[in-house]
């Protein structure tokens, strides 16, 4: 009759059990590994493939309104829905814009915002002139700089005039890399 020592037993599942659980570790460790080679290849290859994809105008033209909204000669803010809203936007995705209108189909649309930082312009009537709040940069009437910290004149909306209203290409945010 042979009588087995418990303790030589457990010795000899010991490097067993050991190599399970190191498997086990090394596989989950392959399992992260890769998750993460995924989660970074995924920006990477739709940067490289990004430049095949046919990109979409992210302007629209929208209504500014009937043309006899806006007198010859003079400049009226106007008010457009950025075409590329969401729900939760609110107010802020209604563009206001000046409008000049010079003679019969001859407009300028200016975006609000100042060439500097981006603040509202205002124009004044009296002076002829588009005055900046923030750091008192200001325009001539017809967008160009005059004095200030702005850079260059104010940023111009492409527009059209059809059926009796006067239309903006809307959507773009206007940067200085916009031609002036
Ligand atoms: S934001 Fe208009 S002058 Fe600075």
């Amino acid at each position: 009759m042979s009588v087995t020592d418990p303790k030589h037993d457990v010795a000899e599942k010991q490097p067993k059990e050991e190599s399970t659980r190191r498997d086990w570790l090394f596989l989950a460790g392959v399992a992260v590994n890769a998750a993460a080679g995924l989660l970074l290849a995924v920006p990477l290859v739709g940067f490289v493939f990004s430049s095949f994809v046919e990109k979409k105008d992210p302007r629209a033209w929208i209504s500014l309104g009937a043309l006899e909204n806006f007198p010859e000669k003079s400049t009226r803010l106007a008010t457009y829905q950025n075409p590329f809203t969401r729900p939760w936007d609110g107010k802020t995705a209604n563009i206001p814009c000046w409008v000049r209108r010079l003679t019969g189909n001859k407009f300028q649309v200016f975006a609000i915002n100042c060439a500097h930082l981006g603040c509202p312009v205002r124009w004044f009537e009296e002076s002829g002139l588009f005055m900046c709040p923030c750091h008192g940069g200001v325009y001539y009437e017809d967008g160009s700089r005059a004095s200030g910290p702005p850079p260059r004149g104010l940023f111009e909306y492409d527009y059209k005039v059809e059926n009796g209203e006067l239309w903006v290409k809307g959507g773009e945010m206007p940067t200085l890399a916009n031609p002036v």
